[in-house]
């Protein structure tokens, strides 16, 4: 059996088998989740907020949990997609906006222009550059750093 999650704001609806994750559900609307830890509950790319329906959801487990804590803009409704599993019908789902680091294929064809979204830090989810910010060689060696942390605190989660 499949249920019904809508997604906010983009206004539309996603059949995710029961049980499933609900990542299923937004790659399958062709949502662009960057995956930055391959769906195993270690970084902030599948973070969304649950506007309804948390309770037809699996609860949160304990990796998922210290991920949030991480998450400088994790709220109380906060889920990790690839984590919550779809239990009941009554989801409804909202995708914070921007794009983050590693979604940026040349970094350094950015500098010298102004950012289109948020460029959002793959780990903690915070803006390291703001929309309509002037994009300059300083914060381009300041994500080129974060996307080394990012492997390095991968490497070490997965060890532990
Ligand atoms: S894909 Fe990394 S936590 Fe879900």
């Amino acid at each position: 059996m499949a249920k019904i999650v809508k997604l906010d704001p983009i206004n539309q609806e996603v059949s995710v088998q029961t049980n499933d994750n609900l990542l299923s559900g937004l790659l399958a609307n062709e949502l662009n989740v960057l995956k930055e830890c391959g769906g195993r509950g270690m970084c902030s790319t599948c973070h969304v907020y649950i506007k309804e329906g948390m309770d037809s959801l699996s609860p949160i487990n304990r990796r998922e949990m210290r991920t949030l804590e991480v998450i400088t803009t994790a709220k109380k409704f906060s889920r990790l997609a690839c984590q919550a599993r779809v239990i009941n019908e009554g989801v409804v789902v909202e995708v914070p906006s921007g794009m983050y680091v590693s979604q940026i294929d040349d970094i350094e064809d950015l500098i010298g222009r102004r950012a289109e979204e948020n460029i959002l830090h793959p780990l903690t989810g915070s803006v390291l550059v703001e929309a309509g910010k002037l994009v300059t060689r300083s914060m381009i060696s300041q994500l080129k750093d974060t996307q080394v942390e990012i492997s390095e605190y991968i490497a070490k989660i997965q060890n532990t």
